[in-house]
């Protein structure tokens, strides 16, 4: 069978701004590690990526976040070129370690509030609404170490206290919030297989369900300390970032439509079942046994209902097929799948970007929204990330990543995905292109790049939007309608 070529399958045609409903929210995104740099800066503490970057074989290009794009001094330029480009609203997030820089809440840091305070104003200044995550991976590195981070269930007091002090200082501004990044990669690459930081493959059977755990409780304190003190004063609304592949059935056979739906409640139901359904999906109940922690009345009381809406960080989609054996380390054996590229015609799900894990399938977003609609009662969603990636190349001039005609079509077709959705029924609110600039991609250091905006890093790292960052400007000023060359910047 080849990929779906009509109906509910197809990649969508044109989309214009007007596809989409009045009130409807587009916004790019980046994350405080990747960007800000200034680690050691106004008192910010270190964050477990400013420890893991430090050691040797940890980073791809050996590189570390330590100046990244350097956003802590380049903001307002950064404002600035969203505000022109014409984005509705940016999606960043606050550096824990500079607002308590050993974590342990005892005595927040001016410093790093006032830089936060600022990048607010002048967002509001120029017009564009803040959406505020609190926690996008940099755990302070001392409640790591001192406390046992997110294994320990000190955090989630911790991430309250942290979360308090950001809705009273913040909170007569920012509107929109999220709690906590796609903690599937926290607990799968952080606690299993060790890419990320803290590094940790200790007990790959335990730690990435611990950490699981304590994450969802971290959001569902922080969620009640909102709607408790905040929520009727600020008006603001309060929500989860999780990620997820969609999972298309290798075929018609049961047993791979079966390893589909338990792939996405591995992705998905791992973290949103609790909220809605009070527990861990019933397929992770049975398979994980009691490698899986307990939610006690009181957790289940706190989870009950606890989002205002679902982020959804979305890039790309998988076949899946039923495989007794896997060969993907072991938090990932209990599912029993296999994520396969090509149909069984030989031909492959998408395009592939620069990352390995990275295919470009546009209707697997449809797809998904629609899953998540029926099965998370219709809840508001946003995609709080969208985006594809080239492979950096030491040798290439600027021009040659200038011209990013496949990241257009990328967002083209995904966008289109999101409007089909729209006419489907499904409640989505927003979207935001990941992201605003190449930045520091993690364990990929600065290999790829991801960025609706070029940054020369050899060149004092100068900003020059891509031929993407032209397309985005003129769908949202001109409905897609003319060019705009207003923004256009060639080095
Ligand atoms: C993360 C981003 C990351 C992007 C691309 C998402 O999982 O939230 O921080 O840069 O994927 O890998």
């Amino acid at each position: 069978m080849a990929g779906p070529v009509g109906g509910a399958g197809a990649n969508p045609g044109e989309v214009s701004r007007s596809d989409f409903p009045a009130g409807f929210i587009f916004g790019v995104a980046t994350s405080a590690h990747q960007v800000e740099g200034a680690i050691h800066e106004d008192g910010k503490g270190d964050s477990i990526w400013d420890i893991f970057s430090k050691i040797e074989g940890n980073i791809k290009d050996g590189s570390n976040a330590n100046i990244a794009v350097d956003q802590y001094h380049r903001y307002k330029e950064d404002v600035e070129l969203i505000a022109k480009l014409g984005f509705e609203a940016y999606r960043f997030s606050i550096s824990w370690s500079r607002i308590f820089p050993d974590g342990l809440g005892h005595c927040a840091n001016e410093k790093g509030i006032g830089y936060y305070n600022n990048l607010i104003d002048y967002l509001l200044k120029k017009g564009i609404q803040p959406y505020v995550t609190l926690y996008h991976w940099d755990l302070p590195y001392n409640l790591h170490e001192s406390e046992g981070g997110w294994l320990s269930e000190k955090v989630v007091e911790y991430f309250a206290i942290y979360a308090e002090v950001c809705f009273t200082r913040f909170g007569d501004r920012v509107k929109h919030w999220i709690t906590i990044n796609e903690p599937l990669q926290t607990a799968i690459n952080g606690y299993s297989i060790g890419i990320f930081a803290p590094g940790r493959r200790d007990d790959p059977y335990k730690e990435p369900y611990v950490s699981a755990h304590y994450q969802i409780l971290a959001h569902a304190a922080a969620v009640d300390v909102y709607r408790r003190k905040f929520k009727a004063l600020q008006g603001g609304e309060i929500g989860l970032v999780v990620d997820c592949e969609w999972a298309e059935a290798f075929s018609d056979k049961e047993h791979d439509k079966v390893a589909a739906n338990r792939r996405l409640d591995f992705q998905l139901g791992w973290f949103l079942d609790p909220i809605f359904y009070g527990d861990y999906p019933a397929v992770m109940r049975e398979r994980l046994r009691d490698h899986l922690p307990e939610f006690t009345q009181r957790d289940r009381d706190l989870l009950r209902n606890a989002v205002d809406f679902i982020g959804l960080n979305h890039y790309t989609s998988r076949l899946i097929g039923h495989a007794s054996e896997t060969t993907e380390g072991p938090c990932y054996e209990a599912q029993e799948m296999e994520r396969i590229v090509n149909w069984q015609d030989g031909e492959p799900i998408g395009e592939r970007a620069a990352s390995d894990w990275l295919y470009i399938v546009p209707w697997g977003l449809r797809k998904l929204l629609n899953y998540i609609a029926q099965k998370y009662k219709h809840t508001p969603i946003y995609i709080t990330e969208n985006g594809m990636d080239d492979e950096e190349i030491e040798a290439a001039s600027p021009n040659e990543f200038l011209n990013d005609q496949k990241r257009v079509e990328y967002f083209k077709g995904y966008i289109g995905s999101v409007a089909q959705a729209i006419r489907d029924g499904v409640d989505v609110r927003g979207y935001f292109a990941w992201s605003l600039v190449d930045n520091f991609e993690w364990a990929q250091g600065y290999t790829k790049r991801f960025g609706l905006v070029y940054i020369d890093y050899k060149n004092g790292l100068t900003r020059h939007p891509k031929s993407s960052a032209l397309w985005f400007s003129n769908f949202l000023k001109n409905n897609g309608d003319e060019d705009d060359d207003e923004v256009a910047n060639s080095p």
